[in-house]
């Protein structure tokens, strides 16, 4: 059976004081869940998180991330930079990167293949608009997204990538998909991996759902048979919320 990975995405959200009292105030509400419990924190705010989570049962990432090791590419951040202070994973591909900030399936593959390069587990976004949802277009999208952010990974290493499947209208709306919706496009997704990888890396892969999700909708998501966990943005600004929801 897949285990839940629960992961908050703070977004631009909370300076290094404010990180540091966070983490404080959450170890000992998750310290007995079974759940892998992910935050992924702006870049300035990393440094520390590792150094305080350190013991704990939660791992930290990052928002994103550039695919060349160093260069000339003024205010990006490396794969190499994040794994030398001890970052675990780093969501790649959000709808707010590929929204605001130029992020394409082409660059969303290439991250994830240098994250690999530097032992970092990426934690790769799909979904569709809400028009794509009302052309008819969801499966056609986001296993598209998906086909295209994995290609040319070896079967290990989709293993070992996390999708979070996140419909663009559900974020930060208030929305939530209902529980048998996002359970039909994620097992759509995980069908087209097993078209593709075949059905033992299918079964493996941790595919989440993600917004809107709060302490009221969360166990009714995961009692699904394909959500293996989600990625939270709002509700994961308060410790005592994103406890509730990894304590579903
Ligand atoms: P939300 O964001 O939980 O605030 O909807 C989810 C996300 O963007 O990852």
């Amino acid at each position: 059976m897949r285990k839940k990975v629960i992961a908050g995405n703070w977004k631009m959200n909370k300076n290094p004081e404010e990180s540091k009292n966070y983490l404080q105030e959450i170890i000992p509400l998750v310290k007995d869940v079974t759940s892998e419990v992910i935050l992924c924190v702006p870049y300035i705010d990393l440094k520390c998180m590792v150094k305080h989570a350190k013991g704990s049962n939660i791992k930290i990432g990052a928002q994103n991330m550039h695919w060349e090791e160093s260069g000339a590419y003024t205010g990006e951040v490396s794969g190499s930079m994040l794994k030398s202070i001890g970052v675990e994973y780093v969501i790649i591909g959000h709808s707010e990167r590929r929204q605001y900030f130029a992020e394409t399936d082409e660059t969303v593959n290439k991250k994830i293949k240098a994250a690999f390069a530097n032992e970092l587990k990426p934690i790769v976004c799909v979904g569709e608009s809400l028009e794509q949802r009302e052309k008819g277009k969801t499966k056609e999208v986001i296993t598209t997204q998906t086909r295209l952010a994995l290609e040319g990974l070896t079967n290990e290493q989709v293993e070992n990538t996390i999708i979070a499947y996140e419909p663009i209208w559900a974020i930060g709306t208030g929305k939530t998909a209902t529980s048998e919706d996002a359970n039909n496009s994620i097992k759509e997704i995980r069908d087209e991996i097993c078209k593709i990888y075949g059905q033992m890396v299918a079964e493996r892969v941790i595919i989440q759902y993600g917004g809107s999700v709060k302490p009221s909708n969360a166990k009714e998501l995961f009692s699904t048979s394909d959500i293996d966990g989600a990625l939270v943005g709002g509700a994961s600004l308060k410790p005592e919320d994103f406890a509730a929801i990894v304590n579903y």
